[in-house]
């Protein structure tokens, strides 16, 4: 019998997952929600049943493993992409960086859009924006235009590779969100990542961090709430 473990050890232990039947072994620590595997559930199935975010604010300032970092970025890139047009292009927030994107462009922009000066509560909500986490991926959606492939799949593929980025992020055992807030509707912000505010769009920032704890489950609709099966009229 095979015991599923936390997500990260699950990749880690892919290869035993892989052949369940095979290796009776129970690997890592368990837990009570931790449920007993079925032969016929992988382990991407498994993370995906169960996944969850953990918000930017509880999170713990923690920059990933180079290799993890690495990892993920490179799982971004294999995002699906109509034609290969690569719509996309991603900034890492990392280091001193994130310090110097918040008071540089994060506040600037801020203070610019309020009529009044900025609180001390927001000046310090503000200054901290991109610090929550320990990396910040922000992914521009770049669309080529004109192009034969829609805009708007292109801007999927943007979006996808936000989801690519978070379930890498999360399949490692980090805490991570994907996250717009009002930084990613401000032109300034878009220049300031390189892209050109006419066209390109902030698909969004994947804030990666160490967990603290383990989020709570979030309500998730039942199956028939928002699936059917197609039936032909006159069938
Ligand atoms: C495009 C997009 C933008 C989001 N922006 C925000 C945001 O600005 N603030 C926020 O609290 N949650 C935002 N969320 C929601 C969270 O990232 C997350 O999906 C939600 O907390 C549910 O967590 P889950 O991943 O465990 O389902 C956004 C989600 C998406 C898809």
């Amino acid at each position: 019998m095979l015991v599923i473990v936390e997500s990260y050890q699950l990749c880690k232990y892919s290869k035993f997952l892989f052949q369940p039947l095979m290796c009776p072994v129970v690997v890592g620590k368990l837990h009570s929600y931790h449920q007993w595997a079925s032969p016929m559930k992988n382990n991407v199935i498994s993370f995906l049943l169960k996944r969850r975010s953990v918000v930017a604010k509880k999170m713990l300032p923690e920059e990933p493993a180079k290799e993890d970092l690495e990892n993920i970025i490179a799982c971004g890139l294999r995002v699906p992409d109509h034609s290969n047009v690569q719509p996309w292009r991603i900034v890492v927030l990392q280091g001193g960086a994130k310090r110097q994107f918040d008071e540089q462009v994060i506040l600037k922009a801020a203070q610019a859009d309020s009529k009044e000066p900025l609180s001390e509560a927001q000046q310090q909500l503000e200054s901290q924006r991109m610090q929550r986490g320990g990396v910040v991926i922000a992914v521009l959606s770049t669309p080529v235009v004109p192009h034969k492939i829609p805009v708007w799949e292109q801007q999927l593929s943007a979006g996808a590779m936000c989801t690519n980025l978070l379930l890498a992020a999360q399949s490692l055992d980090y805490a991570a969100q994907w996250l717009t807030e009002w930084p990613a509707y401000h032109t300034d912000v878009i220049s300031a990542l390189g892209g050109n505010p006419g066209a390109d769009q902030i698909a969004g920032f994947i804030h990666i961090g160490k967990k603290e704890q383990q989020p709570d489950e979030r309500k998730r609709p039942a199956t028939a709430e928002k699936v059917s099966w197609w039936k032909a009229p006159n069938s």
